[in-house]
């Protein structure tokens, strides 16, 4: 099964955990970057505003090739809803592949059921699988057990008849 990994993270931890599904399923990365919301408070103040405002900035994004079988989407949880560059990314995809991921880092306990609601809007059906970590667990590497989890999850779901595209 051929696995994409796409995430955007601003200060580094949605990227861990980008990395460490990548590893574990042996997949393609590709970063979702913007030129916005830089790592100082100034970039946090425009976060939190494109946040309130439901922004989609433009983003930069390089899909590696072939379309995946599986898609892994990551974003950072901002205000309770998704992150603007992913809110732009899943806003911008046409069709999807029959599995579909979204894993979620925040700064604050799961279930961020918010963010969740929002990227099935936005993708048109709930994700098969839905990982959300607590940032402090991503970097004390505390995330193996629930990166089984969802990957079971995935695998135990079938493409929908449903899905756009
Ligand atoms: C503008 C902004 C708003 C945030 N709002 C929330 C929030 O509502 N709930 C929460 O649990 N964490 C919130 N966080 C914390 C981030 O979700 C958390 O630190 C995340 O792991 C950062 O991921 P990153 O390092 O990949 O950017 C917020 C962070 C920012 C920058």
């Amino acid at each position: 099964m051929r696995t994409r990994v796409v995430f955007y993270s601003r200060t580094g931890i949605t990227r861990l955990l980008a990395e460490a599904l990548a590893a574990r399923t042996v997949a393609e990365t590709a970063e979702i970057t913007c030129d916005r919301y830089g790592p100082g408070l100034w970039g946090w103040l425009q976060a939190g505003r494109a946040s309130w405002r439901r922004q989609r900035p433009a983003i930069s994004y390089a899909p590696p090739g072939e379309a995946p079988d599986c898609l892994l989407v990551g974003s950072p949880v901002w205000s309770g809803v998704l992150a603007a560059p992913v809110r732009s990314y899943l806003a911008g995809l046409s069709e999807l592949p029959p599995r579909v991921g979204l894993f979620l880092t925040a700064g604050g306990p799961p279930p961020q059921d918010q963010a969740a609601a929002e990227a099935t809007a936005l993708l048109g059906r709930a994700p098969d699988g839905l990982l959300v970590m607590h940032a402090e667990d991503v970097q004390a590497g505390r995330h193996m057990d629930e990166i089984e989890d969802f990957l079971r999850d995935l695998t135990m779901h079938v493409s929908r008849p449903d899905a756009p595209g």
